[in-house]
């Protein structure tokens, strides 16, 4: 019965991007809404030969139950990449997650009592929105501008109100694809600094750099800040291995509720990865998506200058799977949704991203999961509907 379930259900809402996947299951749908990486990216035939490696040469140890924090050469590997972009952190500083989906459950089952406040960005990722959600915090979220979060209204907020945790996503963020510039990144460590809030930054895409140069995670300025990573874009999703980075007494209360929660990740999964990372150059891996996902960011961004109204306006992303797109005031990308499914086109309409007043005219575009054909034939019917949705509205085209 119904009313036998826990009240914190009745207040999460289904993943929307989840249902809108389900719509776009018809095979003539063109979809630029789910946020998957392209099949062919995945390292297939090294992946089947490091299995295959494990499972002839550590089959026992592999098949068994394991620590809860993860295979230690794993963490050990993690480590020594992070050495390489300047961020020194201890093997034991990493806990391996299901996917960084995980790491940010347990971030909310240690830190999150009903009613504490987090901040996020607006727009920010939904299922994280989801997975704090279940702890019942109250959200609060500042403008995310071109190079950031607005760092004085995060200064101004953290001073006026108590902010127990604040969410960002400072590569390449979804749903926008905004990457903070260097000097957001230093201002936001000297912030925090002055206070308790602490800072979740959520890393999952920081390693699909296409262009412009690498920038450092903000935890190498804020020792005290949990840092997320994943396995999801760069070697495969399915494996579901991810990774919180947080200092010793942090880990203690992720260790133990990750303990609750599933003993510890897939441990043959753990093992494969490792086994892949350990037998195969992973800049090789990372140098096919890098260029792929950059083509296929610059097809799309050329074919909405051809096809979208010229007051259409959209983000540039240096890197990660998704671009942002703003359509002109009153004009509803939900409207547009139920239009594009009839030009048999979709996307993720902007409201699913905002925990309060959605700005209804936004839209977010994954540009990694269509080749070449898809994505021009998809923008060119987007466009389509986009025109005829403002004449509907009586809206000028310029
Ligand atoms: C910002 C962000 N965080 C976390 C995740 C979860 O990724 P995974 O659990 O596959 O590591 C995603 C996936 O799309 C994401 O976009």
């Amino acid at each position: 019965m119904n009313n036998l379930f826990a009240e914190r259900m009745s207040k999460i809402p289904r993943s929307f991007v989840r249902e809108i996947l389900k719509v776009t299951e018809d095979p003539k749908i063109i979809s630029f809404a789910g946020g998957l990486p392209h099949p062919e990216s995945f390292p297939y035939k090294e992946i089947k030969s490091a299995a295959s490696k494990v499972l002839s040469e550590n089959s026992q140890e592999a098949l068994q139950y394991s620590t809860t924090e993860g295979y230690k050469p794993l963490r050990e590997y993690i480590a020594k990449r992070y050495l390489l972009k300047g961020l020194k952190v201890d093997p034991d500083e990493i806990l391996i997650t299901n996917g960084s989906q995980q790491g940010l459950d347990l971030v909310g089952k240690i830190y999150l009592d009903k009613g504490d406040t987090v901040l996020v960005e607006r727009p920010t990722y939904l299922a994280a929105i989801q997975a704090f959600g279940l702890y019942e915090p109250v959200f609060k979220s500042l403008p995310l501008l071109d190079d950031g979060i607005d760092t004085d209204a995060l200064d101004e907020t953290l001073t006026s109100q108590k902010i127990k945790l604040f969410y960002a996503i400072p590569n390449f963020q979804n749903p926008t694809g905004i990457t903070y510039s260097r000097q957001k990144r230093q201002k936001i460590a000297d912030i925090l600094k002055n206070h308790e809030t602490i800072l979740i930054e959520d890393n999952p895409y920081g390693e699909i750099r296409f262009m412009g140069e690498d920038l450092p995670p903000i935890k190498s300025f804020l020792e005290k800040s949990v840092l997320l990573g994943s396995f999801s874009k760069i070697v495969s999703p399915g494996m579901r291995l991810g990774w919180v980075v947080a200092g010793k007494e942090v880990m203690e209360k992720l260790v133990t509720a990750k303990q609750a929660s599933d003993l510890h990740s897939n441990y043959l999964s753990q093992r494969i990865v490792h086994q892949y990372l350990r037998d195969y150059e992973v800049e090789t891996q990372l140098e096919k998506i890098r260029k792929m996902y950059k083509r296929q960011r610059d097809l799309m961004i050329a074919m909405i200058g051809k096809y979208f109204p010229h007051d259409v306006e959209y983000t540039q992303p240096e890197g990660g799977m998704f671009l942002w797109v703003t359509l002109p005031d009153g004009l509803s990308s939900m409207e547009l949704f139920n239009r594009a499914l009839k030009e048999k086109v979709a996307f993720v309409p902007g409201e699913a991203f905002y925990t309060d007043n959605p700005q209804k005219n936004t839209l977010r575009l994954n540009f990694s999961n269509s080749d070449d054909e898809k994505i021009t034939e998809g923008v060119r019917r987007l466009g389509t509907a986009i025109k005829n949705l403002m004449i509907t509205e009586k809206f000028n085209e310029s």
